[in-house]
Parts: structure tokens; C-alpha cells; sequence
């Protein structure tokens, strides 16, 4: 008798579910979707069941010891060990605007695979149609990082996540109305059965970590500057090479900061760059650690694949590369608003560059681009919303084909 209740209950509960949370949604049910039991190109499955990485860079001596700039030293720590299944699960979620509050935008809005996991924004557009405070940067190479956000105020990517999926101004959700969505798609629940057989249920910390896990897949580490570092002297041409070496000379000093083979040091630096007209002065990671030597700070962003994802810096307002190039020559704290008085780091000086050095760099850091891991978009989803929108697939298909096209003429140049 009492189970016959409970089980009215749950179909009653089941089915207002349904028609609340995912009142706009036409769910897709059945066996179109499956998780792969496949690790990403790259890692490699172990016998414990998870995905382990393999890179050329594991088989250097640790970046103690090489000198800045040295091209053949290791990788810092890294997220991996993942179930293909998680990383899958993070796959669909990431590209699923169901994670909004109004189902109207996606992780993959912001950070759009073909944009270098990037917008072409100088600062992202949210669920409100406003734009937000910040630029978005690169997720590729995110497994590498240990602070997240320009100011580094998340110390995790699961911690990170949770950032624009309850903002107000980003996805707009609670984790209430989050859960009652995804508890109404079939299919969801029994995706998170399988990517967690030990609770099988649908959490918050479950969908963190699995976009964490589909994160930390983004490798980009094959560039033709790796193919350099790794031996292939001929993967740069003269001027390529020139302009690393004045990239890592002790003149222009980029490596410092932007230190390969992530060309980032994972360090907050005040570097002092310029805030959009008419926007507050951003104090950036003052706030995170409550200090004021830290007052305009932020992340030192990594340089892969960098010529995907324009504008530059936290707010987005240097137009391209030799814009952003440019800043570094035109003095110390010369973008800094009177009134401010920022400790600025002390690799930032006046290097002098010629015109042409800069070009060099630029040209230099074109090399730094690597989209051979682009993972796979879903060809549907779950919750039977349109993956990103109907132009962006077909934009995807053309631009492989062009790269195959590339390859197969083997043109050195590089397309934009
Ligand atoms: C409205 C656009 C927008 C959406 C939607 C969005 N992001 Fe972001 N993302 C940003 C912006 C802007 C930042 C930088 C914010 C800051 O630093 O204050 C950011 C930062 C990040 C970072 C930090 C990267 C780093 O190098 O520090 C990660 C990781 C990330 N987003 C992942 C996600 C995931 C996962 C989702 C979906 C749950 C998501 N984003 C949804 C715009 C967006
Ligand atoms: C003291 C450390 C430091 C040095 C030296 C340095 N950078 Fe940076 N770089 C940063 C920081 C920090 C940012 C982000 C600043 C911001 O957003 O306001 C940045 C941002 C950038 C960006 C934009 C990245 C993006 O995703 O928007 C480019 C490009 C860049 N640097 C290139 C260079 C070049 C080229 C040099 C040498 C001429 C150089 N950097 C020297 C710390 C440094």
C-alpha cells in the first residue's frame, strides 16, 4: 500500500517535473545517445578505467634548472583521470543551452570551439543581453592551470564552473531550477548512471566535475612551434625563429611571464593595461587576495592558440596581436589612469622594440596555433536544443576541410 503511494507520488512529482522545468524543452529520449568508452585522441586508457595524457613534453627534465624561455622543458601539473563516459557527459553539457535559465546559451556560447574557445568579443554577452565585465578567455590547455578566472579567484575548474552557471548575468540559473531541468531529459539521467555508477544521480558537483573532465581534454600541444621544440627545425622559417628569440630575449622579455611550453607561468602579474572608456577601473586580483600590491593584477593568460581570440587582455581592448605587442613598448604604466598608483611588475619596462621586432613577435606567436584536438561537436543534444546555432556546424565542417586542403598542398601559409 505504502509503495503503491510513493510510486503515485513519483509519477504525479515525475511528470509536474516535466512539465515545469522543462516546459520549452522537447527532450530526445533513446538509444541515439550513447557515451563513448574511448579516451580523446592523445590520452591513453589505463586499467583503472580512466584516460591518462601523453605528450611529447612528459619525457623532459622538470622547468627547474632549463633557464626561462627553454623550449624543451616539462609540463606543470596537470587534471587528468577522467572516464571517457565523464569526459563524454561534459561534452554534451557543455554545448547544452538546458544548463541556462532560460535554456538561450551554453559554456560553448562564450567559449566557441572554432573562436579558440573564445568569443570574438571584447567582453562576453550573457543570458541578459548585457555585456559582462570580463573578456573570455582560451579554455585550451585549461587542465593545466591552478587558478582560474582573470583575477584567479577559483582555485578548481569544478569551483570555476559554478561561477557562470548561477551569475546572474551570465547562464542566469539556480541549481534548483539546474536540477529539475536535467532531472526532466531522460536521457541526462541516464548519462550521469553511467559517467557515476557509484551515486547515478544528477548533482551539482557531478556536472562540475564532468565539464571539468570535458575541459581538461582541450590539449594544444602539437603547434608547429612544438614541432621546433621537439627537434623539426624546419616546422618555423627564418623570421618565425627570429621572432621567438626575441620573444624570449631578455630585451623583449614576453617569456618571463609567458613562459613555454604553456607560455604562461600560471603567476598573477600587474602589468597595467588599459580599462574600456567609461568603465570603473578594474581592480582585479586585489580583490581575490585581499592585497593591494596585487591592485590591477591578473592572470598572465597563455599564448596558445592565441591568434584565435582576438581582441586581447582582461577587458578585451587591444583590437590584435600587434596592438597587444605594441602595448608592452609604448612604457611602463602609461595606460594607468592618473589617479592610480599600481605596483607594476618589474619585467614590464621600455624594451625599445623596432617595428620590425614587433612584426617578428607577431609573426611568431601566429605558430602557437594548434586545433588538431578540436573535440567533436554533438550532432544533437540531449534536450533537443540546437547545438550553438545552425551556421556554426556547417562553419566548423568548411573550416576542416580547408585545413585538409592546406595539408594536402603543404602551402606554409598559415591561414587565419
Ligand atoms: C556569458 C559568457 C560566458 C558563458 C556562458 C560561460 N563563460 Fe566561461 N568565461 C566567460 C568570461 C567572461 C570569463 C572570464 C571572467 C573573469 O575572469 O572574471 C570566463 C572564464 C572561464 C574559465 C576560466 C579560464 C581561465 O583561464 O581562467 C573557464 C574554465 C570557463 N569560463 C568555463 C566555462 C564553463 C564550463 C561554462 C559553462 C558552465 C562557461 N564558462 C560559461 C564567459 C562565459
Ligand atoms: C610581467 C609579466 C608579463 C610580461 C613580461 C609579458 N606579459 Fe603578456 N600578459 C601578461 C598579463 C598579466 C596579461 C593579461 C593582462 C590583462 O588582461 O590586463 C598578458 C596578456 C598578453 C596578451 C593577451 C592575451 C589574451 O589572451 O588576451 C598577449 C598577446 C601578450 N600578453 C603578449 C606578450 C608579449 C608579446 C610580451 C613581450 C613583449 C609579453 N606579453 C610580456 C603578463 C606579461
Amino acid at each position: 500500500m505504502n509503495k503503491l503511494i510513493v510510486l503515485c507520488f513519483s509519477i504525479i512529482f515525475t511528470f509536474s517535473y516535466s512539465v515545469t522545468a522543462g516546459e520549452n524543452l522537447k527532450p530526445h529520449s533513446g538509444s541515439e545517445f550513447s557515451l563513448t568508452a574511448k579516451c580523446p585522441p592523445s590520452f591513453e586508457l589505463i586499467e583503472n578505467g580512466t584516460c591518462k595524457l601523453r605528450n611529447m613534453y612528459q619525457f623532459y627534465n622538470s622547468v627547474q634548472g632549463r633557464g626561462l624561455g627553454g623550449t624543451q622543458t616539462s609540463l606543470p601539473k596537470h587534471r587528468d583521470g577522467f572516464t571517457p563516459a565523464q569526459i563524454d557527459l561534459g561534452r554534451y553539457l557543455f554545448f547544452d543551452p538546458a544548463l541556462s535559465k532560460d535554456n538561450s546559451i551554453s559554456c560553448a556560447s562564450c567559449h566557441q570551439p572554432e573562436k579558440g574557445f573564445s568569443d570574438d568579443l571584447d567582453r562576453s554577452i550573457g543570458i541578459t543581453g548585457e555585456k559582462v565585465g570580463r573578456s573570455a578567455p582560451t579554455l585550451w590547455n585549461v587542465a593545466f592551470l591552478d587558478k582560474f578566472f582573470w583575477d584567479g579567484r577559483a582555485d578548481t575548474l569544478e569551483e570555476q564552473a559554478v561561477g557562470p552557471l548561477f551569475d546572474s548575468k551570465e547562464m542566469g540559473n539556480t541549481p534548483e531550477n539546474l536540477l529539475n531541468t536535467l532531472n526532466a531529459i531522460p536521457t541526462y539521467i541516464e548519462m550521469f548512471k553511467v559517467a557515476y555508477p557509484q551515486n547515478g544521480i544528477i548533482t551539482v558537483a557531478n556536472i562540475s566535475e564532468s565539464l571539468a573532465a570535458f575541459q581538461s581534454s582541450l590539449i594544444s600541444l602539437n603547434s608547429r612551434y612544438d614541432q621546433y621544440a621537439h627537434g623539426y627545425h624546419e616546422a618555423l622559417n627564418k623570421n618565425e625563429i627570429k621572432g621567438l628569440n626575441i620573444f624570449r630575449s631578455f630585451v623583449a622579455r614576453c617569456a618571463e611571464c609567458h613562459q613555454p611550453p604553456l607560455f604562461t607561468n600560471n603567476q598573477i602579474a600587474v602589468i597595467g593595461t588599459p580599462d574600456p572608456i567609461g568603465m570603473p577601473f578594474d581592480i582585479g586580483a586585489e580583490k581575490t587576495f585581499n592585497n593591494k600590491k596585487n591592485r590591477g593584477g591578473f592572470k598572465v593568460p597563455t599564448l596558445r592558440n592565441i591568434a584565435k581570440t582576438a581582441p586581447y587582455m582582461h577587458s578585451g581592448g587591444l583590437k590584435d596581436l600587434r596592438e597587444a605587442t605594441e602595448f608592452y613598448n609604448k612604457g611602463r604604466g602609461h595606460a594607468v589612469p592618473e589617479d592610480e598608483d599600481l605596483l607594476i611588475h618589474w619585467h614590464i619596462w621600455e624594451p625599445e622594440l623596432q617595428d620590425e621586432e614587433i612584426d617578428l613577435i607577431v609573426e611568431f606567436l601566429q605558430t602557437l596555433t594548434d586545433e588538431s584536438l578540436t573535440p567533436q561537436l554533438p550532432n544533437s543534444l540531449p534536450s533537443g536544443l540546437p547545438v550553438i546555432d545552425a551556421a556554426y556546424a556547417k562553419n566548423q565542417i568548411q573550416k576542416q576541410q580547408k585545413q585538409q586542403q592546406n595539408i594536402n598542398t603543404e602551402s606554409g601559409d598559415e591561414d587565419e
